[in-house]
């Protein structure tokens, strides 16, 4: 029987080795280069932040810094808090160092949320995102949504719904809350349980309550996309005809509201339909054109999205989109060496000098054992150097994909063994 297991990764989170770590890669090259693509510069930032940036980014009310942060003082007294997600830290960042707008920057960060851990909601989840800062032009708002959706297309992805609401400004949207909270008012015995002792506070969560009570009476009430102002409204039909002109179809969502204070215009959600409902989200995002003035910088309009990794991953499966595409990290050599010298450290220096991805076995294994694990390596060739192949100048390839025994293996020259891998590779 095994040792028991001392520690483990903690709960919510999860460790990812290979071949799965393999995928995560692939999605995130794929991301960067369509991120670069559209012309987004990386940008990383702290893990943790003074915890008003996320108090004043995200909202104290928001559900997310009420119960779901990892907030701690440091031996300085100073308190931070673990960021559960990537906007407000990139705006701070950009108050910090004023770079030339419109600024373009994206993202590949943990978060960390102290949430109900269940298939694809974790404590820790890893984020692909970008922000553009700058600008409040329509076309930027199509440009983000377009990114988002042309990368789902590139990894892979063909179930997946957009689905676009605009909350109003500041001005709009608080008239709007008040008709709510009025309607909310006069029908609270209808609501549900939670929503009975908390619809005041924040009346717009009450539209995204997925219960049916709730479902009923705001569907009776007054719906947010019919009361923004002109402008607002202007600016979002610009925004799905921008869409519409690329050939991306949106569906409009009047309860799309999002979880953090910071939205204002377009709020958008992709859904893959191939996930379970609860956890379908792959990414989300929107316009917070207040987010700089609240952290202390000048009125700066913004726009921005993040997504999910181990969702994509999960809806990548649920697609059955065949794992291993996106990059490829298989080996091409596995270097067998029994002659008892430096023979298979020169020989896979050169190999990886070569540009070719090469392995060896270590500890003096028999010619039997080393074989074994250059099958189980995955490794396209095995090169092998015995005694007498060394003294001959001389070395063995073996294509470990042929069943033709035969013909699977050729001796070739030591000086010519790059060539002879390079024409083994690009045979079919
Ligand atoms: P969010 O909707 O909270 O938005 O998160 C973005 C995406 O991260 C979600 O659509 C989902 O795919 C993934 N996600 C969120 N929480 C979890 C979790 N507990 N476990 C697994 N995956 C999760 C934001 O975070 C905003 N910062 C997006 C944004 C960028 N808005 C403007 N710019």
């Amino acid at each position: 029987m095994s040792e028991p297991v001392t520690f483990r990764a903690p709960i919510g989170t999860h460790d990812v080795l290979g071949p799965a770590s393999a995928e995560w890669e692939g999605v995130i090259a794929t991301f960067a280069q369509y991120a670069y693509r559209f012309g987004f510069e990386l940008c990383v930032t702290p893990m943790f932040e003074d915890v008003g940036v996320f108090n004043r980014g995200i909202g104290e009310h928001s559900e997310v810094a009420k119960k779901e942060m990892y907030v701690f003082s440091d031996r300085g007294d100073r308190v931070y808090a673990l960021r559960p997600e990537g906007t407000a830290p990139v705006v701070r960042a950009f108050i910090q160092h004023s770079p030339n707008v419109p600024w373009k920057a994206w993202y590949v960060t943990p978060a960390f949320r102290y949430e109900r851990p269940q298939a694809g909601r974790y404590r820790q989840h890893h984020q692909l995102g970008v922000e553009a800062l700058g600008t409040d032009d329509p076309a930027i708002d199509v440009e983000v949504i377009a990114l988002a959706s042309r990368f789902f297309g590139a990894i892979g992805l063909t179930k997946v719904r957009l689905l676009i609401n605009s909350m109003g400004h500041d001005v709009c949207r608080s008239a709007y809350v008040e008709l709510l909270r009025a309607h909310l008012g006069a029908n609270v015995d209808g609501l549900c349980d939670e929503h009975r002792e908390t619809w005041n506070e924040n009346p717009l969560r009450v539209l995204d309550c997925k219960r049916d009570p709730c479902i009923e009476v705001t569907n009776r009430g007054p719906m947010l996309p019919e009361h923004v102002c002109d402008d607002c409204r202007a600016h979002f039909d610009a925004v799905r005809a921008g869409l519409t002109s690329i050939g991306i179809e949106s569906t409009l969502n009047a309860r799309l509201v999002r979880g953090f204070d910071y939205y204002t215009r377009t709020t958008f959600e992709f859904v893959a339909d191939a996930l379970p409902g609860a956890q379908n989200a792959i990414g989300g995002g929107g316009r917070y054109d207040k987010l700089a003035e609240q952290l202390g910088g000048k009125p700066t309009g913004g726009i921005g999205f993040g997504c999910g990794i181990e969702r994509l991953l999960l809806a990548r499966e649920a697609e059955d989109v065949e794992p291993g595409t996106l990059v490829k990290r298989t080996l091409d050599a596995f270097v067998i060496d029994t002659t008892g010298e430096d023979v298979a450290t020169v020989l896979v220096d050169e190999l990886r000098a070569a540009g070719f991805a090469t392995d060896r076995a270590y500890d003096a294994r028999s010619m039997k054992s080393q074989m074994k694990l250059a099958d189980k390596s995955g490794a396209r060739a095995a090169v092998l150097v015995g005694p007498q192949e060394h003294a001959d100048g001389q070395i063995t390839i073996r294509d470990l994909r042929s069943d033709d025994f035969e013909h699977a293996q050729q001796r070739v020259a030591r000086g010519d063994v790059a060539k002879a891998l390079t024409q083994l590779l690009t045979k079919s």
